[in-house]
């Protein structure tokens, strides 16, 4: 678990990074792509004080066929990065990375900031409310032949039936804008009713991206099917680490939320804009020359 793993607050104190308080020090967030821009946006609107800095590996995009050790090594650049621009905390706000690479960030983050994956926070939520239901879970290939959930929940409640589904399609069709239409809901629809998911009482939204088709999702279930995403969960997660280590910003940040790519496409310009309005600083950075 993150929290016996957290630095203590006078290991924190003593950041290379920070004589003084961190705690106008940004929040760093990385995914893939435009999936975990679901997480920042919720911990945006939960912690208007805090400054958000958002990596964006789109030249790597999509994580969930790649390799665990492809990830854990674009995992560990980009913490290098976000620890660079001083952040407090690093989220992962991606269930793939989550999965293979949660070690490996902790591991750099060790005594300069907190960090948090976005599967514990969820596992914890969905034990806590349901003990003898089938639940369901769909997300990357990554996550799902890493088989965390079911492994996570035997821990937590084992008498919950967890039946998993790869959707290897439905990131790269979000990352390029398709969500709400027609191609979208055929996808969706062809992957739901194929994989076990039909008698269970609630659906993990097992990837950072999916917040985007939940409605579309939720229209496949007829009934009371609750559908759950990690954005606010994890962003409540946030807040209790920060909290805790009276890390929370107590003042509107001067500066602007920054978010980086590795590889500018206008795809994630739009997303970005469908998330945060106003003056957008975006920049392409390429940390893996
Ligand atoms: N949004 C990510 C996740 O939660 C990554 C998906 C991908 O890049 O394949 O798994």
């Amino acid at each position: 678990m993150q929290n016996q793993r957290l630095p203590k607050k006078e290991q924190l104190s003593k950041s290379v990074h920070s004589p003084g308080s961190q705690a106008g020090h940004p929040i760093g967030i990385f995914d893939s792509g435009i999936g975990g821009l679901t997480v920042a946006s919720a911990i945006h609107r939960l912690l208007p004080n805090e400054r958000l800095i958002y990596f964006g590996d789109t030249a790597h995009v999509p994580y969930g066929d790649k390799s665990a050790k492809a990830i854990k090594g674009y995992s560990e650049g980009i913490t290098e990065f976000l620890l660079d621009k001083q952040c407090k905390i690093v989220v992962i706000a991606c269930n793939t990375a989550s999965s293979v690479a949660f070690r490996n960030v902790q591991r750099l983050c060790s005594g300069k900031a907190l960090t948090t994956n976005v599967i514990d926070p969820m596992v914890q939520y969905v034990s806590a409310k349901y003990r003898d239901e089938k639940i369901g879970v769909i997300g990357t290939k990554g996550t799902i032949n890493s088989r965390i959930y079911p492994r996570k929940f035997k821990q937590k409640a084992e008498s919950l039936q967890v039946s998993s589904a790869a959707t290897p399609l439905l990131c790269p069709m979000i990352e390029e804008g398709f969500f709400n239409n027609t191609i979208s809901k055929t996808i969706i629809y062809d992957y739901l009713s194929k994989n076990h998911l039909d008698d269970i009482q609630a659906l993990i939204l097992g990837c950072t991206h999916y917040p985007l088709i939940k409605k579309e999702v939720e229209s496949y279930y007829k009934r009371d099917v609750e559908v759950i995403d990690s954005s606010e969960i994890v962003a409540q997660k946030v807040q209790d680490l920060l909290s805790a280590q009276s890390l929370l910003a107590t003042k509107k940040p001067t500066a602007k939320n920054r978010f980086y790519i590795s590889d500018y496409t206008e795809s994630f310009e739009a997303s970005t804009r469908l998330f945060f309005t106003g003056d957008i600083h975006l920049q392409e950075m390429n940390i893996w020359k």
